[in-house]
């Protein structure tokens, strides 16, 4: 079997998309989700563009320890200066240049002739080959260069040293006929192209990244960035989950060909990177949405009790989705919720499942039936910040049609309870106001969403939040069988993590 490396560019494409910021604690551990799942690179960030994204790159080299490190560079020789010190500490570190060479973006961004683009493609190259054997490059807007050229500058970094050279389809415009052609010239023009992997990097402007990255793949690509749950720049990179599962479903399609992702830990992954970027899943979304292995038409359920495969094609199973097994209630006792969170794939300490054994007790005065996503919902909740600034004491509110809503929130920081009050356009906004008044910051609300975590009328609420802070954007999220404090939950957490920036 040969293999398809999967290079994991979440941390660095998929952070980049707008509102998704990840702190350091953060990033670490996706990280460890990443090496968890079998990834064979992580690209950790673009050590240049900031010192918190230095010090994540670092983090993660100095932590992670299987899969290959990966720093993002521009053809300058400040950027792989700090991209090689970022990654030093890896087992196998790499760096990744690149440099546009599409004439739009040669003429209106670079402005730069031909020629130039070639001297410097190679001189980085080559500088970043005295400090790492590793080296990626990448013609960014590869898909929309003048092929000739695009052929000059693949023989030539490869000629400086690079070993993988990507292909990326940077602003997701191509198409997968014309994509897989595109590496097959490659392969035929590109007289060294035998010393170097080809890789491809797909983004998906027109819902095409993952069809592309495939089509590549069966024309001879041999390595594919993607991210979980497909986040990145604009409409996001090719997902990771989907291409995996393709070329593992298909393989009467993909014979020969095989990824080093351990499956069972994609769901988990999945979550991981929702919760923590607040990007919510969407529940039709391939391999991973809530709803890609729910059955609800009769006739389908029917089928799928006679015979599985007449409607799935994967077991959620292989994939890590636990399919809603036991229901707890308030008689579970602590040993059967634990069994069900190590099940889902939580492991706790003592103190982790003391304090969402708490909340379960909690939960289940309120609520008759506890599911999974009940579960994975406190749970989250509460091992989300080990020593959390800010804590909520409680919130009073007074709202209806005709008064204008009223707040007033108490908090706890370092054991001492802090009370703000304020008016607001609705309760949750006088709500949000009055801790604005208790923490000091000033946060602009960019986005909130409130799903019901199960059905019925005793459903968990969660919301899902972004704040803007300055120039900063974080994301926060809370669950409660009460929206409003599901609401106040999630604003407390979003400024805990500004508090651990
Ligand atoms: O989309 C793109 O071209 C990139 C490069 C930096 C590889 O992200
Ligand atoms: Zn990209």
């Amino acid at each position: 079997m040969e293999k398809i490396i999967i290079f994991d560019t979440t941390l660095r494409d998929g952070e980049q998309a707008p509102g998704a910021s990840l702190n350091h604690k953060e990033k670490l551990e996706v990280a460890w989700a990443l090496e968890n799942l079998g990834v064979d690179v992580i690209e950790a960030g673009f050590p240049i563009s900031s010192k918190g994204d230095f010090a994540a790159v670092q983090a993660i080299a100095r932590s992670i320890k299987l899969p290959v490190i990966c720093g993002l560079a521009r053809a300058i020789k400040k950027d792989i200066d700090e991209a090689v010190a970022a990654t030093k500490p890896a087992r196998r570190p790499r760096i990744h240049v690149f440099l546009a060479t599409s004439k739009i973006h040669m003429q209106y961004k670079l402005k730069k002739a031909e020629d130039e683009i070639i001297r410097l493609a190679v001189e980085s190259v080559s500088y970043a080959k005295k400090f790492c054997p590793d080296i990626e490059f990448s013609p960014e807007d590869a898909s929309r260069t003048e092929k000739d050229f695009l052929f000059q500058v693949i023989e030539a970094v490869i000629k400086a040293g690079a070993t993988t050279v990507n292909i990326p389809d940077t602003v997701g415009y191509t198409e997968p006929e014309e994509y897989g052609r595109l590496i097959q010239a490659i392969k035929n023009n590109v007289v060294n192209i035998d010393k170097a992997v080809i890789s491809v990097h797909c983004h998906n402007d027109l819902g095409l990244a993952v069809a592309n990255s495939l089509s590549a793949i069966k024309n001879g690509a041999r390595q594919v960035e993607c991210t979980i749950n497909g986040i990145g720049e604009r409409a996001g990179n090719a997902s990771l989950e989907e291409i995996v599962m393709s070329i593992d479903t298909r393989q009467d399609i993909y014979s020969g060909l095989k990824t080093g992702i351990h499956k069972k830990n994609i769901y988990k992954a999945s979550r991981l990177v929702s919760k923590l970027t607040g990007f919510v899943v969407a529940p039709n979304k391939a391999i991973v949405g809530g709803n890609a292995f729910r059955h609800e038409s009769g006739i389908h359920q029917d089928g799928v009790l006679k015979e599985r495969s007449t409607y799935e094609i994967i077991r959620g199973e292989d994939v890590g989705f636990v399919v809603e097994g036991m229901v707890l209630g308030k008689h579970s006792g602590r040993h059967a919720f634990n069994e069900r969170l190590l099940k889902l794939g939580f492991h706790l300490n003592k103190y982790q499942v003391d304090k969402a054994f708490g909340r379960f007790k909690d939960l289940s005065d309120k609520k008759k039936d506890i599911f999974d996503d009940d579960l994975r919902a406190i749970v989250e909740d509460e091992i989300r910040l080990a020593k959390p600034v800010w804590k909520l004491d409680s919130f009073e509110i007074n709202s209806g049609t005709k008064i204008k809503p009223k707040a007033q929130v108490i908090l706890i920081k370092g054991g001492k309870n802090i009370s703000g009050v304020s008016s607001g356009d609705g309760p949750v906004d006088a709500c949000f106001k009055a801790i604005d008044k208790i923490t000091g910051y000033k946060a602009k609300l960019e986005d909130f969403r409130l799903e019901a975590v199960t059905s019925g009328k005793d459903a968990l609420g969660q919301v899902s939040l972004r704040l803007k802070v300055k120039d900063s954007i974080i994301s926060g999220r809370g669950s409660s069988t009460d929206i409003i404090e599901a609401a106040v939950k999630a604003y407390i957490d979003a400024a805990n993590k500004l508090e651990n920036k």
